[in-house]
C-alpha cells in the first residue's frame, strides 16, 4: 500500500469564472508536493461534463496577452461511491481511476463553489476542502450572507432585495425602495463573483438599465447603498485551526483601484496589480478586522479558509462586503499573497488546506 494521498483537483465549472477557476487550479497543481501527493486533475467544462485534464500547469496559466484558459479535456470520468473516479467516455475501455482521498475544489461562483458540488461529495462520501454544503451556499448568495451577517450582528451596508417577480410585476416599487436607500448604488447579481454584471449606478435614471445586466447573470439582484466616498476596500485571509484550534488570519491588504476602473472590476482583479500588501492601516483596525472576520467566518459555519472583504470608512469604521469561501487561488492572487506575507508561501498554504480536509469526515460535523 502506498502511503501517497490521491488529490483530485476539480476546476473548471458552468459557472462565469471558469477561466479564473482554471488559472487558481494550475497554480495548486504545480503546488501539490509530487512526493506526497498524486494529483488527479478532473475539470468540468463549461456544459457541465467532468473530464480528465493533464497535469499541465502551464496550459492553465493566463496566457501572456491575457487569454483565458478553459477545460478541453475529451476523457469523461465521473465520480462513483466507493470506487472513486471511473472512466465512463470512451466507453469501450471502462477504466477505474481509483479512489480519491480527498478532492480539492478549486471552483468559483455557482454550480462549484455554492454547495451544489459541496453536496455530491457529501452523497459520495469522498473528503473535500473548504466549506461545506450550507457555508458554500449561503457565501455564495449576497442577500442569504448579509442576512447571516445581520442576524450575527456583524455590520454591513444597507441592501434592497430585487426579486425577479418584484422586477417583472412591480418595477416601480423598486424604484422607490432604492429611492430610499439613496443614491449612488452598486447593482450586483447576488451569486457572480469576480465583479461580473455589478455597475455603480449614480441616479435613478441608471438603475434600469444597471438591474437588467445584472440580471443576465442571476434572475435575482442586490442593490446596495455605496460606501461613502473615501471609503478604503481591506480583505483579510481567514485559515481554519488544525486540530481543533481557533481560526488564524493573515495580514491585511488593501484594493486600490486607480486609472479608469470606477470600482474593483474584472480587469482591475485580474490584469492588472491593485493591491497594497501589506496595507497600512494602524493596529487598532488592524485588531477589529481581525475580530470581525473570524466572526464572520464563524457566523457562516465556514471550514477551510476564507477571504473576508471589508469597506473601512473615514473614522476608522469596519463594515464587511462579503466573504469568500474559495477566493482566487492563482499565485497571484491576493488570498495566498496574504498568507505570503503572513509566513505562509503558497505551497505550505495548499499542504495546510489538505491536512484540514483530511482531518474532517464527511457527513454531520
Ligand atoms: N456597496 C458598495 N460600495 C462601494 N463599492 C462597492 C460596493 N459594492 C461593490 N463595490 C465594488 O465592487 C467590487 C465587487 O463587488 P463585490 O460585492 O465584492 O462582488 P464580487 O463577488 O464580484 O467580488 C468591490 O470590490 C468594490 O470595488
Ligand atoms: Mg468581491
Amino acid at each position: 500500500m502506498s502511503s501517497r494521498t490521491r488529490v483530485a483537483v476539480v476546476f473548471g465549472g458552468r459557472s462565469e469564472e471558469h477561466s479564473i477557476s482554471c488559472i487558481s487550479a494550475g497554480s495548486v497543481i504545480a503546488a501539490l508536493d509530487p512526493e506526497r501527493y498524486d494529483v488527479v486533475p478532473v475539470g468540468i467544462a463549461r456544459d457541465g461534463r467532468w473530464v480528465l485534464e493533464a497535469a499541465d500547469p502551464d496550459r492553465l496559466a493566463l496566457g501572456p496577452a491575457g487569454e483565458l484558459p478553459s477545460v478541453s479535456g475529451t476523457t469523461e470520468v465521473t465520480l462513483t461511491p466507493g470506487q472513486g473516479l471511473v472512466v465512463t467516455e470512451p466507453r469501450d475501455v471502462p477504466t477505474l481511476l481509483g479512489e480519491v482521498d480527498v478532492v480539492f475544489p478549486v471552483m468559483h461562483g455557482p454550480w462549484g463553489q455554492d454547495g451544489t458540488l459541496q453536496g455530491l461529495l457529501e452523497m459520495a462520501g469522498v473528503r473535500y476542502v473548504g466549506a461545506g454544503v450550507t457555508s458554500s451556499a449561503v457565501g455564495t448568495d449576497k442577500h442569504f450572507m448579509k442576512q447571516v451577517f445581520l442576524a450575527a450582528g456583524l455590520p454591513v451596508l444597507p441592501y434592497v432585495l430585487v426579486r425577479p417577480r418584484q422586477w417583472e410585476h412591480d418595477p416601480a416599487l423598486v424604484r422607490e425602495a432604492v429611492a430610499a436607500l439613496g443614491y449612488p448604488v452598486f447593482v450586483k447579481p447576488a451569486r457572480a463573483g469576480s465583479s461580473f454584471g455589478i455597475s455603480r449606478v449614480d441616479a435613478p435614471a441608471g438603475l434600469d438599465d444597471a438591474v437588467e445586466e445584472a440580471r443576465r447573470h442571476d434572475p435575482k439582484v442586490l442593490v446596495e447603498a455605496a460606501a461613502p466616498s473615501g471609503a478604503r476596500e481591506l480583505e483579510i485571509g481567514v485559515l481554519q485551526g488544525l486540530a481543533g484550534d481557533a481560526p488564524e488570519t493573515s495580514v491585511a491588504a488593501e484594493i486600490t483601484v486607480h486609472g479608469d476602473h470606477v470600482f474593483y472590476d474584472f480587469e482591475a482583479k485580474y490584469l492588472e496589480e491593485s493591491y497594497v500588501l501589506p496595507a497600512e492601516v494602524d493596529d487598532e483596525v488592524l485588531g477589529r478586522m481581525r475580530e470581525l472576520a473570524v466572526r464572520a467566518f464563524e457566523a457562516l459555519d465556514v471550514e477551510g479558509l476564507a477571504r473576508v472583504d471589508f469597506f473601512c470608512l473615514d473614522d476608522g469604521q469596519l463594515l464587511l462586503n462579503e466573504v469568500e469561501t474559495m477566493p482566487g487561488f492563482t499565485a497571484t492572487s491576493m488570498f495566498p499573497l496574504m498568507w505570503q506575507h503572513t509566513g505562509l508561501d503558497y505551497p505550505a498554504l495548499v499542504e495546510r488546506l489538505v491536512q484540514l480536509a483530511l482531518q474532517r469526515s464527511t457527513g454531520l460535523r
